[in-house]
């Protein structure tokens, strides 16, 4: 079963809150976006697992730790998705970096599909897939299954807002996936929002509407 994880630092509940003022305009919506996306990197990737080296210091030797085991990928549900991207590469600034397209019929609310490129050895890395919303589910349930269907077997995912509706969706269609979240709101609207929200993410971030 998914672990759900809410990471309810002061900074990240803080941040949020600018997030989700509308009268927050676009340069520090995507700010925003990046530092509570680098803060949250840091609770997702508490469980690494690290090695003992030895390290010389200016001063004698010494045993330290560092990160042992699978390589990471960063994968962004686009567009939104990638506005987390570079707060996390600034923590993680090895980890690859995938893209997935999707976007929701605004009719049907239905996930489509319409890019994918990932790292070649996607099967051998760690992932985290990144969108700022989890609103009902379905785009990141299809993003997981297209991971999943290219040979990803160890995926997270991390998004700022979620809805309760969301999270029940992710952890019934990927009970294998953990699940980090800077919030969960109240509900969903008859429209799909999440409320309160943060209204729509990828046209914030990039002054779409
Ligand atoms: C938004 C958001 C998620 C999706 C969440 O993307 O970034 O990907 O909606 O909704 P869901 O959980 O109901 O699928 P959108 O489709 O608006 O595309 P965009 O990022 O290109 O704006
Ligand atoms: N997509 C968004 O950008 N916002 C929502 O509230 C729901 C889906």
């Amino acid at each position: 079963m998914s672990k759900v994880t809410q990471i309810a630092h002061p900074l990240i509940l803080h941040k949020l809150a600018f997030i989700r003022d509308k009268n927050t305009g676009s340069k520090d919506f995507r700010d925003l976006v990046e530092e509570v996306a680098m803060l949250m990197a840091y609770e997702v990737t508490r469980d690494l697992q690290t090695e003992e080296v030895e390290i010389e210091t200016p001063i004698c030797t010494t045993k330290c730790k560092m990160l042992a085991g699978k390589k990471l990928a960063i994968v962004p549900i686009l567009r939104a998705g990638l506005g987390m991207v570079d707060g996390m590469l600034k923590l993680i600034p090895a980890a690859k970096v995938g893209h997935i397209g999707m976007y929701r019929d605004e009719e049907t609310l239905q996930p489509v599909e319409y890019f994918c490129k990932l790292p070649q050895d996607i099967s051998e890395r760690y992932i985290i897939v990144t969108d700022p919303m989890l609103a009902t589910g379905g785009s990141a349930i299809d993003a997981i299954d297209a991971l999943k269907k290219r040979g990803a077997n160890n995926i997270r995912l991390m998004c700022l807002i979620s809805s309760p509706e969301g999270v029940k969706a992710v952890m019934n269609a990927h009970p294998d996936v953990d699940i980090y979240v800077g919030s969960v709101d109240e509900k969903l609207n008859e429209n799909g929002y999440i409320v309160p929200g943060l209204g729509d993410a990828g046209d914030r971030l990039f002054g779409t509407k």
